[in-house]
């Protein structure tokens, strides 16, 4: 049995924005309560020496992938902060403040109140799933009008504020994997594992593609391969937290790596700090 199955975890816990607990629920909570550390078979490491890894890079270069089955190897836990900003957007799009690819931004900090983001663990999958104001928006947050909508919804700075702070909170006692953008630069600028990862754009695509039709949702390759590029020239030129490498990051280009490979490169670097 998972660990996480013993244990009480809350049915309904929700965060506010700045990290504490909702006042619609009765116990205080810490992000750190529900969420759950990967541990299947973990890989013996010393408690002293929890670290946390910090993966950022281009979008669909599969940064979730490999932090997931780093976290799953090491007993770490596993956020992927991009499914944060698409949870956000979704909650956008369904109230429609965004139209026309429009996001309207006045009376942002009242809107915000009134979106909850957490984590709970998943037993079917043994993953965290994402839920937004109590429902599991797991698929839902992977569809394409939110795709095509979260790079300008995480341009702004009130939303990288609120969810930079459940990210740190998340990160409090390390021992985490946490994929994103940011997360070397502004989020855990600390982080003793820093990897940028990068691949060629239709490559990416291809990918994408191959995983949507598995979906059997109705796709098509040259709107996927756009909406890559736009989102990489979006998260690199947007004046929020743009995409950047750090300037202590190892750069790992997978265009050409097998998924075996490249985590045996990071693994060799995880091994490389801590022993
Ligand atoms: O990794 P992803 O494709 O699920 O990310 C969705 C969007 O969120 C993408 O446009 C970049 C943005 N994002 C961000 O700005 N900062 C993060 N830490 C994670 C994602």
């Amino acid at each position: 049995m998972h660990p996480c199955q013993g244990k009480n975890l809350p049915a309904h816990r929700k965060l506010s924005q700045n990290g504490s607990p909702c006042n619609r629920k009765e116990a205080p909570i810490k992000p750190n309560d529900y969420l759950c550390r990967m541990s299947t078979n973990p890989m013996p490491t010393s408690e002293n020496k929890k670290i946390i890894i910090a993966i950022d890079g281009y979008s669909s270069c599969g940064k979730s992938t490999v932090a997931k089955e780093l976290a799953q190897k090491l007993g770490y836990l596993f956020i992927d902060s991009g499914a944060m900003y698409r949870a956000v957007t979704l909650y956008f799009l369904r109230t429609e403040r965004i139209v026309d690819g429009q996001v309207n931004t006045s009376n942002i900090d009242e809107w915000l109140k009134s979106v909850s983001i957490e984590f709970r663990f998943n037993p079917d999958t043994q993953h965290n799933d994402i839920f937004l104001n109590g429902e599991n928006v797991e698929q839902e947050i992977r569809q394409l009008a939110v795709a095509q909508n979260v790079s300008q919804v995480a341009a702004i700075g009130k939303v990288r504020q609120l969810l930079v702070s459940l990210q740190q909170e998340m990160g409090i006692k390390k021992g985490i994997v946490m994929d994103g953008r940011d997360i070397g630069t502004v989020v855990f600028p600390d982080a003793e594992l820093k990897i940028f990862m990068t691949a060629d754009p239709v490559i990416r695509a291809k990918r994408r593609y191959n995983e949507m039709i598995a979906r059997n949702e109705a796709v098509d390759f040259d709107e996927i391969l756009k909406n890559i590029n736009d989102r990489d020239r979006f998260d690199e030129t947007r004046e929020e937290s743009p995409l950047r490498k750090a300037e202590d990051a190892v750069v790992l280009d997978n265009s050409h790596l097998s998924r075996g490979e490249q985590f045996d490169w990071i693994l060799r670097k995880y091994r490389e700090i801590v022993g």
